[in-house]
C-alpha cells in the first residue's frame, strides 16, 4: 500500500557502506521511469553517481548554508535528475520541468522506502558546479539530487506537518 512508504519515507541523512544489489537498482529506476510528465515528454535523464571520489565532489559541491552537506558522501549513490528541456510551459502558465522531475524522483523516494533504502531530497548545490562534475549540458537543469543508499540510523522522528485542516478547503478557496 503506497501509503505505507508514503508515512515511513524520511530525508535520510546518514548512510551505511553497504552496495545497493543492482536488481534493488533497478526497481527503483523502473518506478522512475513509469512517472508521469506533462504531454508524455518525459523530458529528463538521471545520473546514476556511483564513482566514489565524484561523490565527494558532488557532495563538496553542495553547501547548505555555507555548510558542505558532507553526509552526502556516505551515500554510496548519489542520482542527479536532469531536466533536458526547461522551455515547455503549460495552459496553465506554469513550467512543467519541475514537477515532471519532482514526481520521478518522488517515486524514486517510494520505490526507494519499499526496498528498505534511504533518500534525501537535495536543492542546495552549486548549479554550475554539479553539472561540470557530471558534464551535463550547459543548456540544462539539475533539478534535484538524491542520496541513495541503505539508512545508518533508522529514528522515527515524529512528522511536523501541517493540519489537513489547515490545507485542504471545499468548493472556494478559505485562508
Ligand atoms: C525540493 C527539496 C529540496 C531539499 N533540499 C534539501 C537539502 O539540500 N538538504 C537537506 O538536508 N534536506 C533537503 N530537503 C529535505 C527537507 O528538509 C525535508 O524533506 C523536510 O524537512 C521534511 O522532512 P522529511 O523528508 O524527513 O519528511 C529538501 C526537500 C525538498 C522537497
Amino acid at each position: 500500500m503506497v501509503l505505507e512508504e508514503i508515512k515511513n519515507r524520511r530525508s535520510v541523512r546518514s548512510y551505511q557502506e553497504r552496495e545497493i544489489p543492482e536488481e534493488v537498482l533497478l526497481r527503483v529506476l523502473e518506478a522512475v521511469r513509469l512517472a508521469p510528465s506533462a504531454r508524455n515528454r518525459q523530458p529528463w535523464k538521471f545520473v546514476i553517481v556511483q564513482d566514489k571520489e565524484l561523490i565527494q565532489e558532488v557532495a563538496g559541491a553542495s553547501p547548505l548554508y555555507g555548510n558542505p552537506q558532507t553526509f552526502m558522501a556516505s551515500a554510496p549513490i548519489i542520482i542527479a535528475g536532469c531536466a533536458t528541456n526547461t522551455e515547455h510551459i503549460m495552459p496553465n502558465g506554469v513550467p512543467s520541468y519541475p514537477i515532471d522531475l519532482a514526481i520521478a524522483l518522488d517515486h524514486l523516494t517510494l520505490q526507494a522506502t519499499k526496498e528498505g533504502l534511504g533518500t534525501c531530497w537535495i536543492g542546495a548545490f552549486d548549479q554550475n558546479k554539479v553539472k561540470a562534475l557530471l558534464g551535463v549540458p550547459e543548456n540544462m537543469k539539475i533539478v534535484c539530487l538524491m542520496p541513495l543508499g541503505y539508512p545508518k540510523t533508522v529514528t522515527a522522528t515524529k512528522r511536523s506537518r501541517k493540519p489537513l485542516e489547515d490545507i485542504i478547503c471545499y468548493n472556494q478557496y478559505q485562508e
